[in-house]
């Protein structure tokens, strides 16, 4: 209940300083409806932030710290309590995929996976997707950043070079205990990692892991090709450990609720959970405040006025929809919905993408490889995710890597987008479609994850996926979820890049070293190559790993952009996103670190304009 005390504690102690009222009753104030809110305080914020997800909760710790500014958040979902926020903590799976702390949205059906549906799963609690996302704590490589820059234009800070600060400030790192190092040969960067005490999510290493890797690791790494460096947190590809996103003393998960808002009682930050954002109020181009109701009553509409800015932090999937039902975005379909166009920016909802997966059966047919005895080997149960992986471009992937680039190159840009797109959507994805041929051909860029579990098979990640889609509102009902089309493997180099990463799959089952245990392919079989592996890829494959990025990409405007470099909404003042969705390309990595990351770079940006 600890939890709960602090955040009451912080409520209180903004609605004293407002409102010179005597204490209420924390009861009330905990849940205080927004009516009451409304009729005791003034409702104006220096900054007012839409969600308290991973990039949410960041931004609102920061931007209070030296109580300069007072920040409101308002949060669509609840502050999950005993003893569901220890299933949470405790990271026992279960919470991955609970109706109880996600979204119910599914997208249309993807005509080039056989029509299927994908679930689309984002959290919905106090702490956003980084309450029930995996954990795995991996960055992308250097390629990959510089291409964000690339497609920033000439002054773009957004290299390489100029994340690696907020990185190293995002999380705070924890070596594994040695005997733990020195069995499995973990190893890491020094230089890379940040240490920081004012940096409360933490990266960390289980006490245990299973000696059965071994002898695939040792297997991955005789592929020709195949690089091991330190670690992947320089920028590097290769066959490595990466850390979990979790307490190095009690195994919990660490999320933007434990790192950015429990525990933190400053009068100047207050979180309103169960409250949904309708839009944003404008005065000319100039956002002033934004218009929220309570989740059950959204006739109920109420505003807040901000001082200073309006910070959209909603995730991909909203963040679109937000910005649409406020007038920015596409004239057409603002019109089709009866939005009145306050900017129109044809880019708003465009350009998605997401990491994609299947899985490839095989079992050992005559015994399997001996698993080491490791001694110190610690508690199984502090295990939450994969901590091992191959992350490698097509090159060491594929003999046909120059090939596969080529034909991409050689594409019309606007050939696999939905027709109609706007031109400028399209010159976007004709910077996209050079830059990423680029990537095709070089070594150094997380084409495929292959996260080894100590299994023969197993899944394989396709970390780069050239078909663009669409998340937009329902013109019908701008208020509804919004309409998710991943546009699934509409551009066939998607399906050539998967049947790659299947065949290295194979070769690397194929390996000498597991030779005497006769590997044998179960799913799809080792005899479906060409166009019936296609077919089974169709079938088969997952459009997201939950990796959603791009609806609010930051490029230029004539570029079908959304946020230019300092994540302001292009034709707008005093409005920002800072969230998943400005990410304009698919870094290979999970994508919760590079979210706190552009969260903390947000803040300089933010604080340098003041
Ligand atoms: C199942 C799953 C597994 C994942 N696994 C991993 C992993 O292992 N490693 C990794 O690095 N990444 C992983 N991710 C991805 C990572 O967690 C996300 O990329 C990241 O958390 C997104 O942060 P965000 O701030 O953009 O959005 P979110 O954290 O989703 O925050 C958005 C917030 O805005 C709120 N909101 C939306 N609309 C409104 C509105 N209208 N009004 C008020 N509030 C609103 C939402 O409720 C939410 O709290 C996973 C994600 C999921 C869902
Ligand atoms: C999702 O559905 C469950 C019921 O199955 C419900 O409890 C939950 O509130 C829903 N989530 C959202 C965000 O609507
Ligand atoms: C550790 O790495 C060395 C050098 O690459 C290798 O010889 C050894 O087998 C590895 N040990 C394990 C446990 O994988
Ligand atoms: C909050 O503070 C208490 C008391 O110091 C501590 O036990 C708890 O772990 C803290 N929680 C977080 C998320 O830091």
């Amino acid at each position: 209940m600890r939890f709960s005390f602090a955040h009451t504690v912080a409520s209180t102690a903004l609605l004293i300083a407002v409102c010179n009222a005597a204490v209420a009753k924390p009861a009330v104030l905990r849940h205080a409806s927004i009516l009451e809110r409304a009729e005791q305080v003034e409702g104006t914020y220096d900054y007012v932030i839409v969600g308290a997800g991973t990039a949410g909760l960041t931004l609102a710790d920061r931007l209070t710290e030296d109580g300069q500014y007072t920040v409101l958040v308002i949060e669509y979902c609840h502050l999950s309590k005993f003893p569901f926020f220890t299933v949470i903590q405790r990271s026992d799976g279960r919470n991955f995929n609970d109706p109880g702390t996600r979204y119910n949205i599914t997208s249309i059906p993807q005509p080039e996976m056989n029509n299927r549906r994908q679930a689309v799963w984002i959290g919905c609690c106090v702490g956003g997707s980084s309450a029930i996302n995996g954990m795995v704590m991996v960055r992308g490589t250097k390629e990959e950043y510089d291409g964000w820059a690339e497609l920033g234009g000439p002054d773009s800070t957004w290299n390489w070079d100029g994340i690696l600060p907020y990185f190293k400030k995002a999380s705070h790192f924890t070596p594994p205990n040695e005997e733990l190092a020195e069995a499995f040969n973990i190893t890491w960067d020094p230089n890379a990692w940040g240490q920081d005490e004012n940096t409360r999510i933490y990266a960390s290493f289980p006490t245990y892991q299973n000696p059965t890797m071994i002898p695939m690791y040792q297997a991955l790494s005789k592929l020709p090709g195949v690089e091991i460096p330190l670690d992947g947190a320089g920028g590097n590809s290769g066959l490595f450990w990466n850390p979990t996103s979790m307490d190095p003393v009690n195994f919990w998960r660490s999320y933007a609720r434990t790192g950015h808002y429990d525990n933190i009682t400053r009068s100047n930050y207050e979180v309103i959970t169960e409250h949904k954002v309708l839009k944003v109020l404008f005065d000319g181009t100039t956002a002033t405040g934004v218009q929220f109701a309570p989740r059950n009553n959204l006739q109920n509409a109420l505003t807040v006025k901000a001082n200073k800015e309006v910070i959209i932090a909603a995730g991909t999937v909203h963040t679109p929809q937000i910005l649409q039902a406020s007038g920015i975005g596409p004239q057409s379909l603002l019109g089709q919905a009866d939005i009145p166009v306050v900017v129109d920016l044809p880019g708003v909802g465009q350009n998605f993408q997401d990491h994609a997966y299947l899985s490839v059966g095989f079992r050992w047919g005559s015994g399997s490889p001996p698993a080491p005895p490791v001694s110190g080997n610690g508690d199984p149960s502090t295990l939450s995710g994969p901590n091992l992986g191959a992350w490698i471009g097509l090159p060491v992937i594929s003999d046909d890597h120059e090939a596969i680039a080529a034909r991409y190159e050689a594409q019309d840009p606007a050939e696999y987008l939905p027709e109609g797109t706007d031109p400028t959507v399209v010159a976007g994805y004709a910077d996209f479609q050079k830059l990423h041929a680029k990537l095709l051909r070089s070594k150094n860029v997380n084409l495929l994850w292959l996260p080894l579990m100590g299994a023969p098979g197993g899944i394989i990640m396709s970390m780069h996926v050239v078909s663009h889609g669409t998340i937009n509102i329902d013109p019908g009902n701008p208020q509804a979820e919004p309409i998710v089309d991943y546009r699934a493997l509409t551009n066939p180099i998607d399906l050539d890049i998967m049947a790659e990463n299947i065949n290295f799959m194979r070769k690397y089952m194929a390996s000498p070293d597991f030779a005497q245990y006769s590997p044998t392919e179960t799913s799809p079989g080792a005899d479906v190559t060409g166009e019936a592996l296609k077919d089974w890829i169709r079938r088969t494959i997952i459009p997201t790993n939950f990796h959603p990025i791009a609806t609010a990409a930051k490029k230029p405007r004539e570029k079908g952009g959304v946020v230019d470099e300092n994540l302001l909404v292009h034709g707008t003042e005093r409005l920002r996103v800072v969230d998943g969705s400005i990410m304009p390309l698919l870094p290979g990595a999970n994508t919760q670190q590079p979210v706190y990351m552009l969260a903390e770079k947000a803040v300089d940006i933010i604080k340098a304009a003041q």
